[in-house]
């Protein structure tokens, strides 16, 4: 039987691709065969994913030539360092263009994994094989690859999207409850930009999903997934509509970059961040304090963070200014008309920004 429970695709032309969620996807032989087609396979992961994942991987991909490179895990070695040495697992083995790169743990692994296939001999295949909420809900899906800068997060990379995303839901059983919830933020970021009815679902779920309920997380994968194929498949490159995925980031990057990579989870950084841009929305007007109010609320529920220590408001600039939304010098936000209701401006009062600012920095 198959292991997949539901597939959704990413219409991008001829670049299409199809992401297969369910128990089991990692280790289903037959659906790797068909969604990895090549003989030299690079598999990435990590010193903490590989123990519980790497070999019922490596079995599927038999008869294949399967090498693996466990990076040591953190976001803290998300850099250009790290990715070299995956570059040079892939010359010392010889791999050829025909060569596929799998990517088996989080969205660190996955980012890194990615931009390494997107580089290796101007670009090979790559696969995605997600193994935390976060990376399942987001990261593996979009094409989105790279590293980080201790100038800001993520400034170096590059678009490449994946040829298949095996998301095995399977594997969350071992994802530590920290973890979940940072993946948690992302999805409450899908009801927030796009969908009201989904949001109020999750409000009225907090208990089973933070309890890991199967049924429950798979439903936040589907419909995470679905939100975002439709978004990416409109504007690949961010030149609009993708920006929207950014809600909460703009404050959460700033936030992640100013404490030291690794100090705060990226979801967590996002829940602050999307309780700052909530907030902004607030204070201009557009959404009331009511719609504030419940987003702080289903936040905290989520035992998420909404408030910064030890980071002054000068420094969040900072680390503001260096988003990759920023045009003609100008910080653009992505704010809320609505719950289920974002849009991007760089139209917004300085001094709201401030009010903002103080209001969660300590
Ligand atoms: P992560 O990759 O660091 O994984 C979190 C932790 O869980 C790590 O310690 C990892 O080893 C461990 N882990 C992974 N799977 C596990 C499992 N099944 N069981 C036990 N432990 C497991 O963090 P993340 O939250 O997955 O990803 C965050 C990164 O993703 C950030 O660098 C962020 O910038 C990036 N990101 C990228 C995109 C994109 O579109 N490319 C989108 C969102 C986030
Ligand atoms: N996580 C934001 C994006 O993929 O565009």
């Amino acid at each position: 039987m198959s292991s997949v429970a539901h597939t959704l695709t990413v219409e991008l032309g001829r670049r299409s691709y199809p992401i297969l969620i369910g128990d089991g996807v990692l280790s289903d032989s037959a659906l790797l065969a068909r969604h990895v087609p090549a003989r030299d396979v690079l598999i990435v992961s990590n010193t903490t994913v590989a123990p519980l994942y790497l070999d019922a991987l490596e079995r599927a991909l038999s008869p294949r030539r399967t090498v693996a490179t466990l990076l040591p895990d953190g976001e803290s070695y998300k850099t250009l360092d790290t990715v070299a040495r995956i570059l040079d697992v892939l010359v010392a083995n010889r791999f050829g263009r025909d060569c596929v790169v799998i990517a088996l743990g989080g969205g660190v692994v996955g980012d890194m994994a990615g931009f390494a296939a997107a580089v290796y001999q101007r670009g090979v295949g790559f696969v995605q094989v997600p193994t935390t909420l976060l990376a399942q809900v987001d990261s593996a899906v979009g094409g989105k690859t790279g590293v980080n800068h201790p100038g800001g997060k993520n400034l170096i990379g590059a678009f490449h999207q994946p040829t298949a995303v095996l998301a095995d839901t399977a594997t969350l059983a071992t994802l530590p409850p920290r973890e979940l919830r940072a993946g948690l933020a992302e999805v409450i970021k899908y009801g927030l930009i796009r969908d009201a009815g989904f949001f109020a679902w999750l409000e009225s779920q907090t208990d089973a999903l933070l309890a890991a309920d199967r049924d429950a997380l798979a439903h936040v994968i589907l419909r995470s997934c679905q939100i975002k194929a439709e978004i990416v498949g409109r504007d690949e490159l961010e030149h609009g509509e993708r920006a929207l995925l950014n809600f909460g980031h703009t404050f959460g990057h700033a936030i992640e970059a100013a404490s030291g990579y690794g100090h705060w989870l990226h979801g967590e950084a996002v829940a602050a961040g999307m309780v700052m841009a909530a907030r902004m929305s607030c204070e201009s007007g557009l959404i009331d304090g009511a719609a504030l109010a419940r987003i702080s609320a289903l936040i905290e529920r989520m035992e998420l963070p909404t408030r910064v220590e030890g980071v002054s408001a000068e420094t969040m600039l900072q680390g503001m200014r260096m988003d990759k939304k920023v045009l003609e010098g100008q910080i653009r936000l992505v704010l809320l008309r609505a719950i289920g209701e974002a849009f991007v401006t760089a139209e917004y009062d300085p001094q709201r920004l401030a009010r903002t600012l103080d209001a969660h920095l300590c």
